[in-house]
């Protein structure tokens, strides 16, 4: 089969590479350059405990097997692309003010191996952290990965599967052909296809037909450099209204929240709402240096769960509305989609993307 794949995203890399190890002829189109939107611009957290509170079963269900197929996805990347994407599962800690919050995060295990731990726990966790908390939510296997590399590996991992990527061709319409998507059509040329997975992320829903109801939400981060003799946390620390996320010998500290369509512009006010709320948690950081600050854009359903599967266009499968979990699903996004495409699985009745299709 000939499939055709908008957007060379995580997602979008990911389900070409499944179905190019598959043997399909893989084609992905991408309107930038591979990797660099939400992938690129992400903090890389694989966060099954923190970003799933309050979640549908299913989405939680979900991250869970994504989480549980994360080991070997990395594995095979880097045996495949000879590239390091720095998987590191040195835990997760959810940070608590007070007694009373503390023991409502017993309610947010999702792992097995997930525990309440008291003051003292956290400061050899995490020394950094102001003495004015009574605890956390420690998930001591937790991980995250190097986006950025995550981006190229995944990229060159593709290519030597067999699959191709077309760099700066938006895809602006889906050619149907007696109500079936045939072709896809970018201000360059028209690109014939059996099947064709729409994975463009915040931009999914820019292509006609309308069939991915999704928003942009931006997010800015900052990075964090410390001085001579001081090095950030090994585990990602989640308090105050933000995370802070190991990066090198930094600290990468998100995210706004911004439903500001696709103005991906830095403010002073995220920024410094970030930084306030970062030296809030860890005073140290005061001395620190500002050394970058990005934004991005999420892509959020109007349920804020993923649309993962057929469209109500025969021949057009989707997989976007990731949101904030974008490098956590991307395994299991990639398995499940690909193998909805060759026929060998059901669709996910909370992830059909036909739920607003009327
Ligand atoms: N998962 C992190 C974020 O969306 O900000």
């Amino acid at each position: 089969m000939k499939i055709l794949v908008i957007g060379a995203g995580v997602a979008g890399l990911a389900v070409g590479w499944r179905l190019a190890e598959a043997g399909q002829e893989v084609l992905i189109l991408e309107r930038g350059q591979p990797g660099r939107g939400a992938t690129w611009a992400s903090a890389g957290m694989l966060a099954v405990t923190a970003e799933l509170q309050n979640s549908h079963p299913d989405e939680i269900e979900f991250a869970r097997y994504s989480n549980a197929l994360w080991p070997n996805f990395a594995k095979q990347i880097e045996d495949l692309s000879g590239q390091n994407i720095g998987f590191a599962p040195h835990g997760a800690l959810i940070l608590a003010e007070d007694a009373i919050t503390l023991a409502g995060l017993e309610r947010q295990i999702v792992q097995p191996d997930s525990e309440l731990v008291g003051a003292d726990r956290v400061r050899e966790i995490a020394p950094l952290v102001t003495a004015g908390i009574a605890g956390g939510l420690w998930s001591p296997h937790e991980a995250w990965v190097d986006n950025q590399r995550l981006a190229l590996a995944l990229a060159a991992a593709f290519h030597k599967s067999g699959g191709r990527v077309l760099a700066n061709e938006a895809v602006v319409r889906i050619e149907r052909d007696g109500g079936r998507a045939v072709a896809v059509r970018t201000p360059f040329g028209l690109y014939p296809a059996d099947a064709i997975i729409l994975a463009a992320g915040a931009w999914s829903g820019l292509v006609e037909p309308a069939v991915a109801p999704v928003v942009p939400v931006k997010g800015q981060m900052i990075l964090l450099t410390p001085p001579p003799g001081q090095s950030p946390p090994a585990a990602v620390i989640w308090g105050n209204g933000i995370y802070a996320v190991p990066r090198g010998r930094a600290l990468a500290i998100g995210a706004t929240v911004e439903a500001v369509g696709f103005d991906t512009a830095l403010t002073d006010e995220g920024r410094d709402g970030l930084r306030h709320a970062a030296e809030g948690l860890m005073p140290t950081l005061k001395n620190w240096t500002l050394s970058d600050h990005w934004a991005g854009l999420r892509p959020r359903s109007p349920d804020g769960l993923p649309l993962l599967g057929p469209t109500a266009v025969d021949g057009l499968w989707l997989a976007s509305g990731q949101y904030r979990n974008g490098i956590l699903f991307a395994p299991a996004v990639a398995e499940t989609l690909c193998n909805q495409v060759l026929g060998r699985a059901s669709v996910i009745p909370a992830f059909d993307p036909r739920r607003f299709a009327a």
